[in-house]
């Protein structure tokens, strides 16, 4: 399974992709980490994608697609993986359907994770990541309403969309992303 989770800064996409990779047994991958650990070992890379980070704005694509798509290739992918924070824009969302089909696969499933803005502010002020300063915090949620929002039609018109309540427990919600998961498995055998 090739699953793209989508939502809001601190809708719980890293928290359900960690009980998911305990289900599906395919591995997370989440492009914020990976700038993360790139930005910590003060790579060409990292240097250049923190000066966005900090700012609350997207890394540019010629970054985030190599480092995506070289991570894609490695032999664990092949069976599936969990996309967390890729793709972010429509761009993004092509180059992916293109990466995948030139190696005969494709996206099978779409979870966007819904959280109305005062509880991803709750649930930042209660984190406090680098990035999750109040005001670079309100340029996420921004900058994922302008670029990242648009992805749920994209997504939609493909028939691969699964909208779920991101309110509740963390376990409540990986009830309704396992759900999710189901339909998405029976939809790939009738394929
Ligand atoms: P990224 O790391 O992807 O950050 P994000 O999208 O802003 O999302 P978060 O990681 O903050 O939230 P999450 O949805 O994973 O929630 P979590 O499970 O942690 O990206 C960071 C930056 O990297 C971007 O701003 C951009 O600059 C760059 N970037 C990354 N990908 C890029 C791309 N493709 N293109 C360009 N640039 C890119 O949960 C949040 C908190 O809430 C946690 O403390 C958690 O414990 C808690 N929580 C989770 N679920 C619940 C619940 N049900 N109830 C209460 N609390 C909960
Ligand atoms: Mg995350």
């Amino acid at each position: 399974m090739r699953i793209v989770l989508i939502g809001p800064p601190g809708a719980g996409k890293g928290t359900q992709c960690q009980r998911l990779v305990d289900l599906l047994k395919v591995p997370h991958l989440s492009t914020g980490e990976m700038l993360r650990a790139e930005v910590r070992g003060r790579t060409p890379a990292g240097i250049e994608a923190s000066s966005y980070m900090d700012q609350g704005q997207l890394v540019p694509d010629q970054i985030i697609v190599g480092m995506v798509s070289r991570r894609l290739q490695a032999p664990d992918c092949r069976t599936g993986c969990l996309l967390d924070g890729f793709p972010r824009t429509l761009i993004q969302a092509e180059t992916l359907d293109d990466l995948l089909e030139r190696r005969a696969m494709s996206v099978d499933g779409v979870i966007e994770l819904a959280v109305p803005r005062d509880e991803l502010v709750r649930r930042m002020l209660a984190r406090k990541r680098e990035d999750d300063d109040p005001e670079v915090f309100s340029k996420r949620i921004a900058s994922f309403e302008v670029q990242t929002a648009p992805l749920l039609d994209y997504y939609t018109g493909q028939g691969k969309l699964a909208s779920i309540d991101g309110l509740g427990t963390a376990d409540e919600i990986f009830e309704r992303v396992r759900a999710a998961v189901k339909r998405f498995e029976r939809a790939a055998w009738t394929r």
